[in-house]
């Protein structure tokens, strides 16, 4: 499938890691039939040395258009692990040039890429040569500024990339202040190729007028536990306390398909709030969810919450 094959804009669910697998990713999909999925990072070394980081790769049909994130600094490694997703069908592979958490960085991995651009396009390069996959790139506005963005995204369409992610902070920012689309539009005008904006986006609505001149947008944080926010909130109703705590419940199912009760307990807490989100009690009632000693308790509350439905309204407030 080619980037011409879907429709614009190309709405995006962003890779995080921790949450982006694949049981999220076929919640996303249940809710949003068009949006185009990106996986969480893995490492591409992990991928060539361990069957356990492999499993990373299992994912469902249903989530086609599908793109798996991966991230390293060695060309070699990239190659391999191209081969392997390659395998898999999937409709391309994001290289991780943006992340910029200590370890990655250090290992020169992530937006450590930002600041060495031969060997960011020497890992694009033989990732194109090694598969036939397209390969997308997502990193950030740049080191300190965004100065050296347009350069450096030249050098990557050069070298063969043929979507462009970008988060709208520098790796200096992290994820504080609020992000900067103007670079990304100046950066458009300057590319020939597809250019994601990433940063902050609330919602489908919210990333439409933040369109301008690009092709699409991606949502990251705004999504946890809120698969309705790819959705046109004017075409579609947002669904009632009842709708989200079912599919909560065929959520913490399929991670329990790749998740052994104590670790599914444990992350699914990431994804509750947004769940109960902006219903009456919801603080009293996520605080129960994740007091919740096993699984069997755990889902009993959550069914309970279902039937009480009627008790609690709709609050923006809480
Ligand atoms: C928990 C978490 C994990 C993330 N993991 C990744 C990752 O694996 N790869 C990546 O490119 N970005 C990762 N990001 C960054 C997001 O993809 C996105 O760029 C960022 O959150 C800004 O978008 P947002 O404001 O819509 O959340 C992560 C962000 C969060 C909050």
């Amino acid at each position: 499938m080619a980037w011409s094959d879907l429709k614009k804009p190309y709405v995006c669910l962003a890779p995080m890691d921790g949450i982006t697998n694949t049981a999220f990713r076929q919640i996303v999909r249940k809710v949003s039939k068009r949006v185009i999925l990106f996986s969480e990072f893995t490492n591409v070394d992990g991928l060539i040395r361990s069957e356990y980081v492999r499993q990373r790769l299992n994912y469902h049909p249903s989530e086609h258009p599908f793109f798996m994130q991966i991230f390293g600094s060695n060309p070699d490694s990239f190659a391999e692990a191209a081969c392997m997703i390659e395998d898999r069908g999937v409709m391309g592979i994001d290289i991780n040039m943006g992340c910029p958490a200590k370890k990655v960085v250090h290992s020169q991995h992530g937006s450590a890429l930002m600041k060495d651009v031969d060997q960011a396009c020497r890992i694009v390069e033989s990732v194109r040569k090694s598969c036939s996959l397209q390969v997308s790139v997502k990193t950030r506005l740049g080191w300190n500024n965004s100065d050296n963005l347009i350069p450096f995204c030249r050098r990557l369409e050069s070298a063969g990339v043929s979507l462009l992610t970008i988060h709208g902070r520098t790796y200096k920012q992290g994820f504080k202040g609020d992000a900067n689309w103007d670079a990304i539009y100046d950066l458009k005008n300057n590319v020939n190729i597809p250019v994601l904006g990433n940063g902050d986006v609330e919602d489908y609505y919210d990333g439409c007028q933040h369109m301008n001149n690009l092709d699409g947008f991606m949502i990251g944080r705004r999504a946890i536990g809120n698969p309705w926010v790819f959705q046109d909130c004017q075409k579609y109703p947002q669904p009632d306390l009842s709708t989200r705590i079912t599919v909560a419940l065929e959520h913490y199912d399929l991670l329990r398909m790749i998740k052994p009760e104590h670790i599914a307990l444990k992350e699914f807490r990431k994804y509750l709030g947004g769940y109960i989100q902006g219903f009456a009690h919801a603080k009293a009632f996520r605080c129960q969810l994740i007091e919740a000693s096993d699984e069997k308790s755990f889902i009993h509350l959550l069914e309970e919450m279902k039937m009480k439905v009627n008790d609690f309204h709709f609050s923006q407030a809480s």
